[in-house]
């Protein structure tokens, strides 16, 4: 097996319930940060970590992702002729960072799913799987730093948090001993844990790289938490078979899929938006002074 990572798995197959009624007809995906949609950050951090192609998992309803980093030619001619140069370049900055390939994930039956349908897709290499709700704001790209992790301990590696004790139970838990500055080597993981189930406040967000050996695991994985195949459950199998680490990444997240996170991300991404910023923090200010 190559240690090298090309593919980076984006499940967007998900019908965005938390942010109904936005995500009634335009995919949750599509919601706009300052001024691009939330899976261009994600592309983009992809992108900016040295992976060559983007697997998207979709389902119906979800094809304004694929046109977005697709070509438009009718657009691209209508600014060619109106001479808007700038925009034309972003345009087809868009269209050119990455190859795109979908898959479809034809029922929701979870993360772990979703993952699983990519298998002939992705093949016997370790690739990185990327969740969209979750922005990453951080001087090096979080994906490069996983990967950097992955380059030293040779197997699979997912990014962690700390969180309030309050909060655990929303996401998957590690617990794990340090084995290096923020890196853990994990021994035991909990999908949305009761209160009460484990000391830890060690979360996953969104990035994992992963060993192709996943695909066993997710294949010998039962349906978990909510009926799902869960992600965090096949992980514990890999774990057991081969070893997991797990990451406290660099930088600050958001999850964008939650109406507070989004706003989060909006307010922080837009101070440090290099046009907007100094002109956002000086209304920022006069609107909280006025208050
Ligand atoms: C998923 C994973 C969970 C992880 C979370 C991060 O949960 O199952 O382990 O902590 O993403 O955002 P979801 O948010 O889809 O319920």
């Amino acid at each position: 097996m190559k240690l090298e990572v090309t593919k980076a798995v984006v499940p967007v197959a998900g019908l965005g319930t938390r942010f109904l009624p936005a995500t009634k007809v335009i995919p949750k995906e599509m919601l706009t940060v300052v001024d691009r949609p939330t899976i261009q950050y994600i592309v983009e951090e992809v992108v900016a970590s040295g992976i060559k192609e983007i697997v998207l998992v979709t389902a119906s309803g979800k094809s304004a992702i694929e046109d977005h980093f697709d070509y438009s030619f009718e657009l691209e001619t209508f600014l060619a002729q109106k001479g808007k140069l700038d925009l034309l370049r972003e345009v087809r900055h868009i269209s050119r960072l990455i190859d795109v390939v979908s898959v479809r994930q034809k029922e929701p039956l979870g993360l772990g799913h979703a993952v699983k349908v990519t298998e002939p897709v992705v093949g016997d290499q370790p690739f990185v799987v990327v969740l969209g709700d979750d922005l990453v704001e951080s001087e090096v790209p979080c994906v490069y730093q996983m990967l950097q992790v992955f380059g030293r301990f040779e197997e699979s590696v997912v990014a962690v948090q700390r969180v309030p004790a309050e909060e655990t139970h929303r996401y998957g838990i590690v617990e794990g001993e340090e084995v290096a500055e923020g890196v853990f080597k994990v021994t035991r993981l909990i999908e949305k844990p009761a209160p009460g189930t484990t000391d830890s406040n060690l979360a996953i967000i969104g990035r994992y790289v992963l060993h192709p050996h996943i695909y066993s695991c997710l294949s010998r994985t039962l349906p978990g938490v909510g009926g799902e195949i869960q992600l965090t459950d096949a992980l514990e199998i890999m774990r057991r078979e081969r070893g997991l680490y797990a990451y406290v990444f660099q930088g600050n997240r958001y999850d964008a899929g939650d109406k507070f996170g989004y706003l989060q991300a909006t307010v922080n991404f837009a101070l440090d938006h290099p046009e907007l910023g100094a002109r956002f923090r000086e209304y920022l200010k006069e609107l909280l002074n006025d208050g």
